[in-house]
C-alpha cells in the first residue's frame, strides 16, 4: 500500500491528523493496535480548551460536541477553609467545554469512512522502517498477514508505550521526567454532579477533583497514595471520602450511584525533546505526558497536531520544507508551557508524602494570594483555556 503520511496510533492525536490531512486531499492510513472498543474503554478527562473544539469545528464534527458538551466559565480551587472560583469568562474572555474526550474520540472514529480517513485496527507487531530516507515505510501483521505501507512521512501519534518514540532513539539527554508520589482514583457514576463547575480541592485528607460529563453523570477524583490498589477501594468507602471533601464546599453535595467506571490512575511528567527523525514526527502522548490536574493531555496533543498538520499541508501543497524544519521547536515551546502549568497546579494542591508544615503552609500562602490577587487569577484562567498556538 502506498500514502502520503501513515500514523500510527488512533487516539485523539492520529484521529485529529488524519482528519486535518484528508480535510486538504492528502493520503493517509491510520494503523491502530487495539480495536475500537478498546480506544474507547480508554479513561480520559473532561475538559476540552478552544484550540481543541476549534480544530472539531475547522473539520465540522462538532455537532454532537456543541449540542452534549457543557460550556464553563470558571472553575474553582479549594483549600482547608475556602473556595476560590476563577473566572476564566471574565478574565481571559474564553471558556472550556465539559465533554467527554472519549466522546470527542468516538466522533472521531464515526466520522473516518465518510471522509476517506483509513483506519487499520488491532495490527500487531508495527514496525517503523527508513525513516532517514526520503521513503520510509511501516510493516505490520494484521489477520496473519504482514502488511507494507510506503509514505512520505510517518506520524508517531501511538502514545506514551507506543513504538514510536523507540524509532527516534530513546537518547536520555531528550527525556525529562517527574513521577509523582501518588495517584488519582476515580469514578464515573450516573448521578448529578455536586457542584454547577469544576473543584480541585486541597484539603487535610489530600486532593480531590469533582468534575463531570453532563448534567446527570458526574466524575471524581480522590489522591490516593503511589502504592494504594482498586480492590482496597470499595464504592462506598470512596462516596464517603468524596463526601468528607465536598459537601460542606459544594451547591448539591455529593450524590452517590453505582460505579460506572472505578480505577487507578498514576501521576507523571514527561517529555520528550526530540519529536522528528528524518520524515517521522511525535505528536501528542508519544512525546510528553501531562499529570492530570489541568486536563492538558489531549489539548497538547491537539496543539502538537495543528502544527503537524499545518507543516506537512506546506510541504504537500507548496513544497515548504521550513514549517516542518520548525515544528518540533515549535511544538516544545507550547508543551514545556503546559507541562509548566499541569505541574503547578499539581504541586499547588496535592499533599506530597515528604512535605511537612512548612511545605503545607507555602500551599496555604500561594493559595491565598490566588484568592487575593487578580493577577495570580489571570495567570491561571490563562493556562487553565490553554495559551494560544
Ligand atoms: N502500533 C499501533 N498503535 C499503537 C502502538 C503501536 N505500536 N502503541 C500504541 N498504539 C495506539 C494505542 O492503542 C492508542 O490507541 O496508539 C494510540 C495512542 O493514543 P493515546 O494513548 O490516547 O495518545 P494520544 O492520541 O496522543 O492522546 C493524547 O488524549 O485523552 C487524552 O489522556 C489522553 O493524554 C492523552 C491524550
Ligand atoms: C475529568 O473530568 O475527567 C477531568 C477534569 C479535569 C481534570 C482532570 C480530569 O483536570
Amino acid at each position: 500500500m502506498k500514502t502520503n503520511v501513515a500514523i500510527i496510533g488512533a487516539g485523539p492525536a492520529g484521529l485529529l491528523l488524519g482528519h486535518l490531512l484528508r480535510a486538504e486531499g492528502i493520503d493517509c492510513v491510520v494503523v491502530e493496535r487495539q480495536s475500537p472498543a478498546y480506544v474507547l474503554s480508554r479513561i480520559r478527562a473532561g475538559v476540552l480548551e478552544s484550540v481543541t473544539t476549534g480544530l472539531m469545528q475547522r473539520l465540522g464534527l462538532d455537532a454532537r460536541m456543541r449540542a452534549e458538551g457543557m460550556v464553563e466559565d470558571g472553575f474553582n480551587l479549594a483549600d482547608d477553609d475556602r473556595m476560590i472560583r476563577i473566572d476564566i469568562k471574565a478574565l481571559t474572555g474564553e471558556h472550556v467545554t465539559v465533554y467527554g474526550q472519549t466522546e470527542l474520540t468516538r466522533d472521531l472514529m464515526d466520522a473516518a469512512p465518510d471522509r476517506g480517513l483509513q483506519i487499520v485496527y488491532a495490527a500487531s507487531d508495527v514496525a517503523l522502517h527508513d525513516v532517514e530516507s526520503d521513503r520510509p515505510w511501516v510493516s505490520y501483521v494484521a489477520d496473519g498477514q504482514t502488511h507494507r505501507i510506503d509514505a512520505d512521512f510517518i506520524a508517531g501519534c501511538d502514545g506514551f508505550h507506543g513504538a514510536s518514540r523507540k524509532a527516534i532513539g530513546e537518547d536520555p539527554a531528550h527525556r525529562f521526567e517527574r513521577v509523582y508520589p501518588f495517584g488519582w482514583l476515580g469514578i464515573l457514576a450516573d448521578v448529578p454532579p455536586c457542584h454547577p463547575e469544576l473543584i480541585y480541592a486541597n484539603g487535610p485528607r489530600g486532593f480531590a477533583l469533582a468534575s463531570m460529563r453532563s448534567p446527570t453523570r458526574s466524575r471524581y477524583y480522590i489522591q490516593v497514595p503511589q502504592e494504594a490498589r482498586i480492590e482496597d477501594w470499595s464504592e462506598d468507602r470512596l462516596w464517603d471520602e468524596l463526601a468528607l471533601r465536598f459537601d460542606p464546599i459544594s451547591e448539591r453535595g455529593v450524590v452517590r450511584g453505582p460505579a460506572l467506571e472505578m480505577s487507578i490512575a498514576p501521576l507523571r511528567s514527561f517529555v520528550f525533546e526530540k519529536m522528528r527523525r528524518g520524515r517521522l514526527f511525535l505528536a501528542g502522548d508519544a512525546a510528553h505526558i501531562v499529570p492530570p490536574t489541568g486536563a492538558k493531555g489531549l489539548n497538547l496533543a491537539a496543539s502538537d497536531v495543528a502544527y503537524l498538520a499545518e507543516a506537512l499541508i506546506a510541504w504537500f501543497g507548496k513544497g515548504e520544507e521550513a514549517p516542518l524544519a520548525g515544528y518540533e521547536a515549535r511544538a516544545l515551546a507550547r508543551i514545556w508551557k503546559a507541562e509548566r502549568f499541569s505541574w503547578y497546579l499539581t504541586k499547588l494542591m496535592h499533599r506530597f508524602p515528604e512535605d511537612g508544615a512548612f511545605e503545607h503552609r507555602m500551599q496555604r500562602a500561594e493559595i491565598d494570594y490566588v484568592a487575593t490577587s487578580r493577577a495570580m487569577q489571570t495567570a491561571i484562567a490563562e493556562n487553565y483555556v490553554g495559551l494560544p498556538l
